[in-house]
């Protein structure tokens, strides 16, 4: 198969990369470029780079970098022929190829040969419905009295399979198919002596990837067989792991990113019920409960999740578990419960378009006030209950990462459940220090006990020299927010290096990362934890993961001292100027130290004058740096 030379160029004419990835990620303007969290590993500061002027991305956190052809090539393990396809399809162009064989077919690598052949069973199965006596009749029919209309039926790809053992498999061998694919592609079940269609006499739910491409099926029963499961799904195959895939998404992300929220439901008529109640930002994980993967697919379009809840208290407490995930991937969450016995399926019928989606509106409740309300279970006056719920909401709150966030929490949970912040602090913290030791015990699990110590011991130490601490605070800062502009002027990593030229760090593995900062800006690239996250001398990668780590602490230290204001991104400017300041103060602190030593030894007279008058400039200096920074000098 081939795409003709001219369709390509018309294509790569009409594409605009930022058009192309916002699809998949959510991009924010940042002076000539725009930048995302990298869809291709999990990320909490973005460094995915798209640049508009000429027409590429660079991904920092994994090195991948191309134009919009191969960011789809790269999204979706697409080849260059697919890729091509779907941005045609995106922008209306008509594709001029040659006619392809099924010996073609049987040629390509095996990947894109399972797209094609779930994609022809798709279109077999849409076929079927809309054409056959039986499809209409008792497929479209079930459809119908599902309340789905036509263009639902139609966004959704929806189909049937013929009740018969073998319709499929022989409808697709006439075509040329190769039954081996059809068994890889599990639509077809092989035993010794026989082979028959997985799916028969099922209404068929197509399970779409990122591009809208089928990798798998659900399909439902319509009559009432003993034996048989109401819903049967593809098995997990090359292009299809359930753990990895979201229902709906394709049809959803669109609308997830608009409206800045994803619901969450538990099934494929739950998702297509609220699509046709003109609620689209809704995804399933269709059956199996939440993974983490599935939760960093809803993270790249949006940092707020809605789970729908049937009500039916047993179900609720089953996924509590799942929604710590979501909170420890430092999203919002909240939660609808349905009245007893409804769906978000069946609920939505019954109250139509507008009045249900009123009726989310209104329930929507906060994740952590419906856990608490949930535990308590109107036993707020018993104590024993008190007592079990403050674990386990604390226990929640422990996970999530941003500690602004958390603070805002402890404080509703304390009203909520009538007990002093402190004690939830009391709790809190005991669960911090338990999570950090088995953190630690995990990443020096390999190494000699001495060794831990003498880390612990070098940390300490460390931490007394205001020096070495500023200079840390420095690193931290330049790693997080190396991409910030400062007054939209300077490039933050350009500021330091004048600031504190020549910049010498007292730690050589600090100056180290420095080099490498340098190096980088040089050739015109500002590094950040990405690039370092699999740097290749060891030292230097831990070095940087503790500074990102310890983030949280430094910041609680400074807050205590009144230093840093909470929202450490937003005071960058004041956060970066108040660092400079000090570490020039403590550096001066030292020059005077180190001087009225020397002077203390010094006999000769001449040279005790000379070490006078500049512990008199060192003072003024001194001085200069301690005004602004509020500091009173004895
Ligand atoms: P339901 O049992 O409500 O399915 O499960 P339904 O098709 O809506 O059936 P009725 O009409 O209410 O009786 C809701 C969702 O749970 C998943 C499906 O995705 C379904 O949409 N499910 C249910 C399965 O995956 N497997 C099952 O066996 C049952
Ligand atoms: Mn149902």
């Amino acid at each position: 198969m081939s795409v003709s030379q001219t369709t390509i160029d018309e294509i790569k004419s009409r594409i605009d990369i930022i058009d192309v990835i916002s699809d998949f990620v959510t991009l924010k303007r940042t002076g000539q470029h725009y930048k995302g969290k990298s869809p291709f590993s999990d990320e909490k500061t973005p460094s995915f780079i798209v640049f508009p002027r000429n027409q590429n991305f660079k991904d920092f956190s994994s090195g991948k970098q191309g134009d919009a052809i191969s960011f789809i090539m790269e999204y979706d393990g697409l080849s260059y022929i697919e890729a091509i396809k779907y941005l045609a399809k995106k922008y209306g162009i008509e594709i001029v190829e040659e006619e392809q064989s099924p010996e073609a077919v049987l040629k390509q690598n095996e990947r894109e040969s399972l797209f094609i052949i779930l994609n022809y069973a798709k279109d077999y199965f849409k076929k079927t419905l809309f054409e056959t006596e039986e499809g209409k009749s008792i497929g479209l029919t079930y459809f119908k009295e599902r309340g789905f209309t036509e263009e639902t039926i139609q966004k959704f790809e929806l189909g049937y399979s013929l009740d018969q053992w073998n319709a499929l498999e022989t409808e697709a061998k006439s075509k040329g198919y190769n039954p081996d694919l059809l068994e890889k592609a599990g639509l077809i079940i092989r035993k010794e002596e026989s082979q028959y269609d997985r799916f028969r006499g099922r209404v068929i739910f197509p399970i779409h990837n990122s591009t809208g491409k089928a990798i798998a099926f659900g399909a439902r029963i319509l009559k009432n067989v003993k034996n048989q499961p109401k819903y049967l799904n593809s098995p997990e195959t090359d292009v299809y792991h359930k753990s990895d895939v979201l229902y709906g998404l394709f049809q959803s992300g669109r609308a997830i990113r608009q409206m800045d929220n994803c619901f969450l439901v538990e099934g494929y008529t739950d998702v297509i019920s609220l699509h046709q109640h003109g609620v689209e930002n809704v995804v399933s994980s269709s059956g199996t409960s939440l993974t983490e993967n599935q939760i960093k697919l809803i993270h790249r379009h949006t940092e707020n999740i809605t789970v729908l809840f049937d009500g039916d208290d047993a179900g609720i407490r089953a996924s509590l578990r799942g929604i710590d995930m979501i909170l420890q991937q430092g999203m919002n969450v909240k939660a609808v419960v349905f009245p007893g016995g409804e769906d978000p399926d069946s609920y939505s019928r019954k109250l139509g378009a507008l009045d249900f989606q009123q009726f989310l509106k209104e329930n929507a409740e906060d994740f952590i006030h419906f856990k608490t309300k949930l535990l308590l279970d109107g036993r707020e006056n018993d104590p024993v209950k008190k007592a079990e719920t403050v674990s386990q909401i604390i226990s929640s709150l422990s996970t999530i990462p941003d500690q602004v966030k958390r603070a805002i929490y402890m404080k509703e949970t304390s009203n909520l459940l009538g007990l002093e912040e402190q004690v939830l602090y009391a709790e809190l913290n005991k669960i911090l220090i338990s999570q950090r030791k088995e953190r630690q015990k995990e990443a020096f699990r390999e190494q000699p006990i001495q060794l831990i110590e003498e880390i612990e011991q070098a940390q300490q130490k460390e931490s007394f020299d205001p020096v070495v601490f500023q200079e840390k605070e420095a690193l931290r800062i330049l790693i997080n927010y190396g991409f910030n502009q400062i007054e939209n002027e300077y490039n933050l990593f350009e500021h330091y290096l004048e600031e504190l030229n020549p910049i010498e760090f007292s730690n050589p593995v600090y100056n180290q990362i420095l080099d490498i900062f340098k190096e980088e800006l040089n050739k015109g690239s500002v590094v950040d934890v990405n690039y370092f996250i699999n740097y290749p001398d060891q030292k230097i990668q831990n070095e940087v993961i503790n500074l990102t780590s310890e983030r949280h602490e430094i910041s609680e230290n400074w807050e205590r001292y009144r230093i840093y204001v909470p929202k450490e991104k937003d005071v960058l400017t004041n956060s970066v100027y108040s660092n400079i300041l000090r570490i020039k103060f403590h550096k001066i602190k030292k020059l005077i130290a180190l001087n009225l030593e020397e002077l203390k030894n010094e006999t000769e007279s001449v040279r005790q004058t000379e070490l006078q008058k500049i512990n008199i400039e060192l003072k003024k200096a001194e001085a200069a740096f301690s005004d602004p920074l509020g500091i009173v000098v004895s």
